[in-house]
């Protein structure tokens, strides 16, 4: 089925070509700026120059011999244009039975199918708590995947785990030496945090202990334990694959990902799969010789492997002590899921800092000839400030986590319901907190460009009127309230609605806003854009407010008026419900 807003410019381009006037190639329709009462325009310039004719002249010529028709209500020419105007009462009922007949599926498109994509997101680190970089990457590669998937395409969803490296000695080390966190969730990465900062500082105790020997002339010290060995030796350990290693290793993984699992939950993330760096370790010997090979990597002088392409600086794949790093794990990863999945696209959401990190990529993904039917894109996001500005940062104290961020909002959306709607029962006022809390976290992330930085903000995050998810979700509650109140009265579904008669401004403005649905996600798509959608959520919510100002639904002068604005009370709130779940926010019934 064709989405309203496509059929009726089909319409247009079928009435314009039907004139025999317009060489059918030079048809390009725009959208008519704010102040002009059209939906459609033909700008005639190249298909005048074309005939030889004053573009004022065709647009004339053109308006005269089309009769509006189907979904077109007029045709008029002004100046060089051609200006077509929706048929009030048609559109109406084409937009009303689209929303209604799709349901949840309204808005999505079925042009992705048969193609595949691979989305890189969240990808938080073993042993560390989950702060904002991941917490933005999360959000918005859950939005992207959504997006995605809406469009019809079978996306797949990575976490790709920051789980390997020479960290991972010292991280086995310091349980090794201070014994294992005894708590669970962001608490027991906190404790892991802290022995290890502990055994670092250790570490550099001995190193400075040493240093000053030295300098003095005097015998170097000796340390039991050594902890730098120590730390190295369990590196290696674990790298060689020993039982013991390996299973403290895998104890921390488990643990950072029941701990990461209760936020996604609540996030509503939900991953395909989450190889994680050290599922390439095995394929990295491989990955070394095939940069070499191919030409695309050299050995430099030291020894190390290292690749210089397009103008980027310099970077390494094999350290001259044969270590990999994360460059070397990235290639592998691009390899294999390549052979794994044949995308189309590889989309990784990550932290803006990563950017020379991902340009270095794609450039050797090319020059080992690897990027020729895949696109690879990396979509940035900018930092999380404080409201007045201040990045947040470990060093500063002022971090935020995934975890106590969710618990912080849903704490103070609970005192927003209880201000709101005291009467609600008490598990549904639990509920709704949490799904307004989530939410303004979430909405927070993806109302305007990720490239942006965002500000941690309660008072706008949670305002009931302004661009929040709070707002949105208010109005969508407000939507299913008058329904609910309709069907108390015996009113809903009781009469057909007839959507002819919704001519009221306000309704037509509601309605072909609700109409561009579509289209905003196919934009968000090609956009890799959420924001698009979050702000046709809230053009919505407003043209809902207008509308229900001016507008008495259940007052309505009379049933059939009332029978017709409930069929747009009902469509408006389903299409609001589709927009927020694509942005993983969901909408509560009542607030
Ligand atoms: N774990 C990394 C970090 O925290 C992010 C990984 C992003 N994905 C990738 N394929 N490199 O910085």
């Amino acid at each position: 089925m064709d989405y309203p807003l496509t059929q009726f410019s089909a319409e247009v381009t079928a009435a314009i070509a039907a004139t025999g006037k317009v060489d059918p190639a030079l048809i390009e329709l725009t959208t008519p700026r704010a102040n002009i009462p059209a939906d459609l325009a033909f700008p005639a310039f190249k298909a005048a120059k074309a005939l030889g004719v004053a573009p004022p002249q065709l647009a004339a010529e053109l308006a005269a011999a089309i009769m509006p028709g189907g979904l077109i209500g007029a045709v008029e020419a002004a100046g060089p244009f051609l200006n077509f105007s929706m048929h009030p009462a048609r559109s109406a009922a084409a937009v009303i039975t689209a929303i209604h007949t799709l349901g949840p599926q309204y808005g999505h498109h079925g042009e992705g199918n048969g193609q595949r994509i691979v989305v890189d997101y969240s990808a938080p680190n073993i042993a560390r708590r989950m702060h904002v970089g991941h917490i933005r990457s999360t959000i918005i590669g859950q939005a992207i995947v959504n997006i995605y998937r809406a469009l019809g395409y079978q996306v797949i969803g990575d976490n790709h785990l920051g789980d390997w490296g020479t960290q991972f000695g010292t991280v086995i080390s310091s349980i090794q030496r201070y014994g294992k966190p005894d708590a669970g969730g962001e608490t027991a990465m906190e404790q892991l945090e802290a022995i290890y900062a502990r055994y670092n500082n250790e570490m550099k105790a001995q190193a400075a202990a040493r240093e000053q020997a030295n300098a003095e002339g005097a015998a170097e010290p000796t340390f039991d334990p050594d902890l730098e060995a120590e730390a190295r030796r369990w590196s290696l350990a674990l790298e060689q694959g020993d039982p013991e290693a390996r299973a403290i290793w895998q104890w921390c993984v488990d643990l950072t990902l029941t701990a990461a699992q209760r936020n996604y939950n609540r996030l509503g993330i939900r991953f395909d799969h989450a190889y994680g760096e050290s599922f390439y370790e095995a394929l990295l010997p491989g990955v070394i010789t095939e940069t070499l090979e191919s030409g695309a990597a050299f050995r430099d002088a030291d020894g190390s492997v290292v690749a210089e392409l397009e103008k980027l600086p310099k970077f390494i794949i094999q350290r001259n002590d044969g270590g990999t790093v994360y460059m070397t794990r990235d290639i592998a990863t691009v390899k294999f899921r390549l052979s794994e999945f044949d995308p189309t696209q590889i989309i990784y959401v990550v932290d803006g800092r990563q950017e020379l990190h991902f340009r270095q990529l794609f450039a050797i993904m090319r020059a080992m000839n690897y990027a020729e039917t895949v696109a690879l894109v990396h979509i940035p996001f900018g930092i999380v400030t404080t409201p007045d500005g201040q990045p947040l940062s470990t060093r500063k104290g002022n971090m935020v986590y995934l975890e106590s961020l969710l618990d912080e909002a849903v704490a103070r959306a609970r005192a927003v319901v209880e201000r709101k709607s005291p009467e609600l029962p008490e598990d549904e006022k639990t509920a709704v907190a949490e799904a307004v809390g989530v939410g303004a976290v979430v909405y927070n992330d993806l109302y305007q460009d990720p490239k942006r930085n965002i500000t941690m903000d309660w008072e706008r995050m949670l305002a009931t009127d302004g661009n929040s998810a709070t707002y949105l979700q208010y109005s969508h509650a407000r939507c299913r309230s008058i329904l609910r109140k309709a069907g108390e009265d015996g009113g809903v579904g009781q009469r057909m609605a007839d959507p002819a008669l919704l001519t009221h401004p306000a309704e037509q403005k509601l309605l072909k806003h609700l109409a561009r649905l579509p289209d905003a996600v196919r934009e968000a798509g090609e956009r890799y854009a959420p924001f698009v959608i979050a702000d046709w959520c809230y053009s919505s919510a407003r043209e809902f407010g207008v509308f229900f100002e001016q507008c008495p639904v259940l007052k309505a002068d009379t049933p059939d008026l009332r029978a017709a604005r409930l069929a747009l009370v009902e469509v408006t709130a389903q299409a609001l419900a589709n927009g927020l779940a694509l942005l993983g926010i969901t909408a509560p019934e009542r607030m």
